[in-house]
């Protein structure tokens, strides 16, 4: 997709003016904002209703600019950024003073990623500094990955869209806590626990441990609902197939989202997903969209391969779909 330098220009003048533009990255579209300047990472907090003890993705050029937002850069961290910059993994390190408090919900931490993205990556270089990047919806709802699922929820006012077409990717970067003596996955995603045990030379933990004292979230993505669509979502195997059917409300229409053909009664819509992960990924949310477009009175996703090819990442869609799922 051709970008006229206009747009970045009128990008850069955003941000400088501490507004808001939102970018398009390899996974899903992101709300950008001058990550120096809690004034302008407060207005991405509002716009998206964010609970302020959530933390945000803090997007950089490179590894230099990661390394100047951190007061500490652990060697794990420099060899993840080695072997997975620009590209969907987020690395959390101790936080430099540049960042401001709000960014990190208070915390001691920042994630920082550098996205895989030619517009984004030029956005950055040229502004010279890092951008918060939470996911470009509404907190709790479906992350965006097309331009125009940002407009839909966004006033062009308040917010600059960067059109860099669909997100090849889908759902969102891997994230992973090297503030520890031993990396942890705190968010699945696209780069898989077993890429990072070969980066690293040795079998990575995945899962938030509970905070110490019991307060705050380690890693508040991790909330039960999450990436939800409006209508009510549950997943269903070939096990369970007849059950969830009967649960459709009787005078409304329902949608399912399949990688078999399941033949659906009059009023049900299914929607064929892809076979393979990474195709599954990258039009997953697009379809949670479409399929709430219609206001169903039951979505039902078929769960997804616990074994089998590509089981890491199938493991990443899981998690996204059972927190849809979560009432
Ligand atoms: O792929 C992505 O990561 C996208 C694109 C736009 O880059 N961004 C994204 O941001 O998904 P968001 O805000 O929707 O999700 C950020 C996740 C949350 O689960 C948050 O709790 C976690 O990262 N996080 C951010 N800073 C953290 C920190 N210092 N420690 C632990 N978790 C952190
Ligand atoms: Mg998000």
């Amino acid at each position: 997709m051709p970008i006229a330098s206009n747009d970045l220009d009128a990008a850069l003048a955003r941000l400088r003016a501490g507004g808001l533009v939102a970018f398009p990255t390899e996974t899903v579209y992101g709300l950008g904002a001058d990550a120096r300047r809690a004034d302008a990472v407060a207005r991405v907090f509002a716009i998206k209703g964010r609970p302020s003890r959530n933390p945000l993705i803090v997007h950089v050029a490179d590894a230099a600019m990661a390394r100047a937002c951190a007061a500490t850069w652990p060697e794990a961290a420099q060899r993840l950024a080695d072997a997975c910059w620009p590209g969907p993994l987020s690395i959390v390190v101790p936080r430099a003073a540049v960042i401001p408090d709000l960014v990190a919900a208070g915390g001691p931490s920042v994630a920082l990623r550098c996205p895989d993205h030619p517009l984004t990556l030029e956005l950055l270089r040229r502004f010279g500094g890092p951008l918060v990047g939470p996911s470009a919806n509404p907190s709790g709802g479906v992350s965006p990955t097309r331009a125009e699922h940002v407009r839909d929820a966004f006033d062009p006012a308040d917010v600059l869209v960067l059109d860099g077409g669909p997100c090849r990717g889908g759902i969102e970067s891997t994230v992973i806590d090297c503030t520890g003596a031993a990396p942890r996955v705190l968010r699945p995603g696209l780069v898989t626990p077993q890429r990072l045990g070969a980066i690293l030379g040795g079998p990575v933990a995945v899962g938030a441990l509970p905070a110490a004292d019991g307060s705050a979230l380690p890693s508040p993505g991790l909330l039960d609902r999450h990436y939800a669509p409006n209508a009510r979502a549950r997943l269903f195997t070939t096990r369970t197939w007849a059950e969830a059917l009967a649960q459709r409300p009787p005078d409304r229409g329902a949608v399912v989202l399949a990688r078999e053909p399941y033949a659906v009664p009059e009023g049900v819509r299914l929607v064929l997903m892809p076979r393979d992960a990474a195709g599954y990924a990258s039009a997953l949310y697009a379809a949670l969209r479409d399929a709430d477009r219609a206001d169903p009175g039951l979505m039902l996703i078929e769960a997804p391969p616990e074994s089998g090819p590509d089981a890491d990442l199938w493991a990443a869609i899981a998690d996204r779909l059972t927190r849809a799922c979560t009432p």
